[in-house]
């Protein structure tokens, strides 16, 4: 039997985004919306292209690191991993830091049960306190966790996919859930050639193109729409003074369409950006960690330096001139 997308009723935040973004003086619909089923099954094969060197640069800066993470943090911390745990990275910093208990933080109920689960059988004698909560807020954590010393994890560089500002109130946002002297573990993609940046967000077998057309399609299902999706391509474009790749979809001509009965009309080439994806050179990303209150304890970085896992550790605040 088809269960069409139809049948879901929509997240009345997705309508006001969608809505307010494409009648937007520059039309844009946050990237969080990309994440759907479809979407999050699209972004698990972008990961594993050619092209998109993060997800296995830092994987081996992951594997070849994370001992000397826990010689600088001491084994035995609880690991707190903002977002729902990634299957193949959260167990080798586990292995490592053999942490006294791991706390998944995750806006998804769902994803967060299911990581959790996963990472049971793997570790069945370590403790897991999943939090449902929007980490872009300070969030209590569990009574048990609350006197151990703390480990962030944030993987995967999705730092960059906010804006700088919004960057920093997350990074404070870390600072006080896990409290002054904490650590955190935090993937950054770094600034290189533009080539080869393109490429990763635009590769050969069209999967990037897929993740950002589907968004169109969510649209359609979820909130009524008549988008002709033909009628847009997939762009990744490198913007210079911002230091991102930014994702985009193009009229190919000008196209008229509804989305829940309100019309919309767009001109050929007009776009609606659906993606940002910053990249931190080595000072950059201190000063982005500064700026939220951490100073960077230790980084390690391929030969390359595609990609940096970077120990940082929350500051008291002091006296300065
Ligand atoms: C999730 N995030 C870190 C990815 C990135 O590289 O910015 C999302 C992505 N979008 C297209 N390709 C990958």
């Amino acid at each position: 039997m088809d269960v069409g997308r139809s049948f879901i009723e929509a997240d009345p935040n997705f309508r006001e985004d969608v809505l307010a973004g494409l009648a937007a003086a520059i039309p844009a619909i946050p990237a969080r919306w990309l994440y759907d089923r479809r979407g999050s099954e699209l972004f698990e094969e972008i990961t594993n292209l050619p092209e998109y060197y993060p997800t296995r640069t830092e994987m081996a800066l992951l594997q070849r690191y994370s001992r000397s993470v826990a010689e600088i943090t001491g084994r035995g911390d609880a690991v707190i991993e903002f977002g729902s745990g990634s299957s193949h990275k959260t167990p080798i910093l586990i292995e490592a830091v053999e942490p006294s208990a791991y706390v998944p933080i995750d806006i998804s109920g769902d994803f967060l049960r299911e990581s959790a689960g996963l990472l049971k059988q793997r570790f069945p004698l370590l403790p897991i306190y999943p939090v449902e909560a929007d980490f872009m807020k300070p969030i209590a954590l569990p009574d048990p966790v609350a006197p151990m010393t703390k480990l962030g994890f944030f993987p995967g560089s999705t730092i960059g996919n906010l804006v700088p500002w919004t960057a920093v109130d997350l990074l404070r946002a870390m600072r006080d859930t896990l409290g002054v002297g904490a650590f955190l573990l935090i993937g950054v993609d770094r600034v290189k050639d533009e080539e080869m940046l393109v490429r990763a967000y635009d590769d050969a077998q069209g999967v990037t193109a897929g993740f950002n057309l589907n968004l169109l399609h969510r649209i359609n299902e979820e909130l009524n729409g008549t988008i002709p999706v033909d009628a847009f391509r997939h762009k990744a474009v490198w913007n210079d003074k911002m230091s991102r790749i930014e994702m985009h979809l193009v009229a190919l001509e000008d196209v008229e369409f509804t989305v829940e009965g309100r019309p919309f009309a767009f001109a050929r080439d007009e776009t609606i950006h659906t993606e940002n994806s910053h990249k931190y050179g080595i000072r950059d990303s201190r000063l982005l960690l500064r700026a939220a209150g951490w100073g960077v304890a230790k980084e390690w970085s391929d030969p390359d330096d595609l990609f940096a896992i970077i120990l940082a550790q929350a500051e008291a605040p002091r006296f300065a001139p």
